[in-house]
């Protein structure tokens, strides 16, 4: 694993600037490895109350330090009885804060509590009919469940079942074949078998704000304004009086997270815009002088596109290629670092502010470790192994629509925060094989054509992402009276809510007409242009 994701396991709420403050009152999620346990804290704070997701090995102390109103362990694919089965603290129920148990947590519960979980011998997944217990009166009388029908669809994604309840506990529901809830009103800990976080389950938000306001007693206090206040006062408490420098890019991510830094900070920080070369059409002109002029940000501009280009040579390999520009963004902020400070080793500034959001985190490292590592995200996984800074990434426990709420409440123009997320290796991975300036400026002016004419159709806010990719796949074409055997354009605009999903977009044929008409025409070398008509999962946004 990377150093810095070691790191942030280690100690994770100490590492992340900005982080849960104790009085916002906030749930921490435990992660056993669900697939939804990002999306159970951001139902939480759909819900005005912060929610931080924690790996389930955290410490009682790390734990405790937060303050929660409530704790909720997450799913997970293991089974309790797997040699390797996570495991949280058993003292996380013996903490006096309300707990919630989601699937797997349901079965880590009742195992550790001394009751019977049954193996199974496959899961379970999809809906399921779920009744309360006693369901003639139609209440039963448990505050997780006020005022939710004796009779409800649930979804389910499970494997193994609990059989008998450990001391103290009652069933709330079942469904045919299953105990699929149980509670200790006494101890205030609960649990679910099923997933009240996804849409399939009805009335999941509800059984979710039961146990935020009946059972946690937890206030809805958490807003954006909010998280700006408790977050800058966090970056101040963690920087005293050292200085950061920021990795800007002009995408809403890092400007977010600049601008908040630089609330906390003021002139300690130094915001860095690096042209890698792989940057899309004039983008390194233009977004300097918004930043400079309308954001009044300091920025110092760096054209160090030779040396990445240099660096990049000869290499095709999609994960070399992150790696490489990932190493090369931090050296050349080391340098500028001392040269900021006089050539003193880094001088005082100690700290690399960055734009990371939960999706990057995820799919680059696993909270909880050992996961599959989809791909290298520059600003997560793509990191060198040894780093002159610490981090602050004061947006990592938050999705994208979540960060434009916080930016639209900073007062940042609607241009940045309406602007279509860009990889930080940029267009190094929609240029597949080697990357050579001419080919990047073919990309370039295809890619702004594609842009242009999505704007121009009234798409691009309607879009998650509309960007060309170049294929170094030659075919045969003809234009005028003669053959031409060009190179390839790809052409990908998908919708999405959070880049973890997303599906193709169903472009009117006038617009694909126009925008395949413009690039052969206008884009020298490339003769053929295609839609790229594949969804998240089992492809990627970006194709490297
Ligand atoms: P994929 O290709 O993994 O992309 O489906 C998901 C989202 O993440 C963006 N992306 C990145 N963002 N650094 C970033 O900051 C990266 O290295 C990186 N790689 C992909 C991608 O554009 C999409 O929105």
């Amino acid at each position: 694993m990377m150093e810095g994701a070691a790191k942030r396991a280690a100690d994770p709420a100490q590492e992340q600037g900005g982080r849960m403050k104790a009085e916002l009152g906030g749930v921490v999620v435990l992660d056993f490895g669900g697939q939804y346990t990002q999306l159970i804290a951001r139902r939480i704070r759909e819900q005005q109350v912060f929610s931080a997701v924690l790996p389930c090995s955290s410490s009682i102390e790390e734990i405790r330090k937060l303050e929660p109103a409530g704790i909720v362990l997450s799913g997970g694919p293991s089974s309790v009885y797997d040699a390797e089965a996570p495991k949280c603290d058993p003292k996380v129920l013996a903490l006096g804060i309300p707990v919630l148990g989601i699937c797997y947590g349901m079965q880590w519960i009742t195992h550790t509590l001394g009751g019977k979980v049954e193996k199974a011998e496959r899961r379970e997944y999809g809906r399921a009919q779920l009744n309360l217990e006693d369901s003639t009166k139609g209440d039963v009388g448990s505050e997780l469940f006020t005022g939710i029908p004796a009779s409800l669809r649930v979804w389910n994604s499970h494997g193994d079942h609990v059989r008998a309840l450990p001391e103290g506990f009652r069933t709330i529901a079942h469904t045919e074949n299953a105990i699929a809830a149980v509670e200790d009103a006494k101890r205030k800990i609960y649990a679910v078998e099923f997933h009240p976080e996804v849409n399939h389950t009805e009335r999941g938000t509800e059984l979710l704000r039961n146990f935020l306001f009946q059972v946690c007693k937890a206030e809805p206090k958490w807003s954006g304004a909010a998280f700006i206040k408790e977050t800058t006062a966090a970056i101040r408490e963690k920087v005293g009086n050292r200085r950061a420098i920021c990795a800007l890019s002009g995408g809403v991510d890092s400007t977010v997270a600049a601008v908040l830094v630089h609330r906390a900070m003021g002139d300690r920080l130094t915001n860095i815009f690096v042209n890698t070369g792989m940057l899309r059409k004039n983008e390194f002109a233009n977004t300097l002088e918004m930043l400079r002029d309308r954001l009044k940000l300091r920025v110092i501009g760096l054209d160090a596109s030779e040396r990445f280009l240099d660096k990049l040579k000869g290499v095709t390999d999609p994960e070399q290629k992150r790696k490489i520009i990932g190493r090369e963004f931090i050296a050349v902020f080391a340098e500028e670092a001392q040269k900021l400070h006089g050539g003193k080793e880094h001088g005082e500034i100690g700290y690399l502010v960055q734009g990371t959001l939960y999706p990057d985190v995820i799919e680059s490292v696993s909270v909880k470790g050992p996961s599959a590592t989809i791909k290298s995200h520059h600003n997560v996984g793509g990191l060198p192994e040894k780093m002159p800074f610490a981090l602050i990434e004061p947006l990592r426990d938050l999705f994208k629509d979540e960060v434009r709420r916080i930016g639209r409440e900073l007062g940042l123009p609607r241009e940045i925060l309406a602007k279509h997320p860009f990889p930080g290796p940029g267009l190094a991975v929609r240029l597949l094989g080697e990357i050579t300036r001419p080919h990047l400026v073919t990309l370039q002016d295809a890619d702004a054509i594609v842009v242009e004419e999505i704007r121009r159709a009234g798409l691009y806010e309607k879009v998650w992402q509309a960007f060309a990719v170049l294929l170094p796949v030659r075919s045969v074409g003809v234009m005028g009276d003669g053959r031409t055997y060009g190179l390839t354009v790809a052409v990908r605009v998908v919708e999405s809510d959070d880049a973890m999903t997303a599906d193709w977009v169903r472009l009117p044929g006038e617009v694909l007409e126009r925008i395949s008409t413009r690039i052969v025409n206008e884009v020298r070398g490339v003769t053929r242009v295609v839609y790229d008509i594949s969804s998240k999962p089992p492809s990627t946004i970006e194709w490297e």
